[in-house]
């Protein structure tokens, strides 16, 4: 029970990564807070989660809607302490093809979105005086770039700059800011990806998806599951003294 008593915030919890996230910090007791676009889908989560998880409708590009959030978390749980930024948005598609509006959907949601909900927590557990745990969800892709998605890669080196600026500012608060990378896992974004990918080359989806597996050293491409135990430990006590780092949890993809 690593999260005792802790108050959880997971935007894009409904599903994948940021779902399996919420579970296993409900199971370590916390108290979770689903914050998704998909409402009805995140209300079925937190009921799926049960130990008080409650889900609150978030659209990440609102301010209205983040502030909408940590005003519910206060007023259900009487704080917050941690964020597990994570809600994202995929566009994928050949370098000529992308369009301002995918541009302005890619980082309104990745990186204004994540920034603006950063900030509007930070400032609660300021108030608040005990610190804090944030963790931003990047990815690979924010590291290397990705042929198939440079938007999203763009974004998400926003998100892995965004943690070491923001960790050294709030550290002094004892707000811990730090990031995971992962690289391919198996949830409804990657498979939207490989879709995409396997009718552009015009091979199955499932040969595509055993290229991807077949790069990683580790040999498998990742499970949400393999998300929660990284998690746990940068939002609990073991974590106090990791700040501003974006962590590389990807089977040893980005270093092969
Ligand atoms: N799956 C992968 O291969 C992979 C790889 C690298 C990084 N990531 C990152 O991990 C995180 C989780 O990814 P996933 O694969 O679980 O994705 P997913 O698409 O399965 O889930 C993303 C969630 O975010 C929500 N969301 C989207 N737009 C939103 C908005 N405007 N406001 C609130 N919620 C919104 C969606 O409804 C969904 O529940 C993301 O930040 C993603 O970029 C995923």
């Amino acid at each position: 029970m690593k999260l005792s008593g802790k108050v959880a915030i997971i935007t894009g919890g409904a599903r994948g990564i940021g779902r399996a996230i919420a579970t296993r910090f409900a199971e370590e007791g916390a108290k979770v807070v689903i914050a998704d676009i998909m409402a009805d889908e995140a209300a079925e989560t937190a009921r799926a989660i049960g130990h008080d998880a409650i889900a609150v409708a978030f659209d990440a590009r609102s301010q209205d809607s983040i502030n909408h959030l940590v005003a519910t978390a206060v007023s259900r749980f009487g704080g917050i302490d941690i964020l597990v930024n994570n809600a994202a948005v995929l566009e994928a598609g050949a370098l000529l093809d992308h369009t301002p509006e995918m541009f302005d959907r890619v980082f309104g949601v990745n990186v204004k979105g994540l920034f603006f909900t950063l900030q509007a927590v930070a400032r609660r557990m300021i108030e608040q005086g005990r610190g804090g745990k944030i963790i931003n969800m990047a990815s690979q892709a924010g590291r290397r770039g990705e042929p198939g998605a440079p938007i999203y890669s763009a974004s998400k080196a926003a998100v892995i700059s965004l943690t070491q600026s923001t960790g050294l500012v709030l550290i002094k608060h004892r707000i811990n800011v730090n990031g995971i990378a992962p690289g391919p896992v198996d949830t409804d974004m990657n498979r939207a990806f490989a879709i995409r990918h396997a009718g552009a080359i015009g091979e199955s989806v499932e040969s595509v998806l055993a290229q991807i597996a077949s790069e990683v050293p580790a040999g498998r491409i990742g499970v949400p599951e393999d998300y929660c135990a990284p998690a746990v430990l940068l939002a609990s006590a073991d974590g106090d003294f990791v700040v501003a780092q974006t962590w590389n949890v990807d089977g040893g993809n980005w270093m092969s």
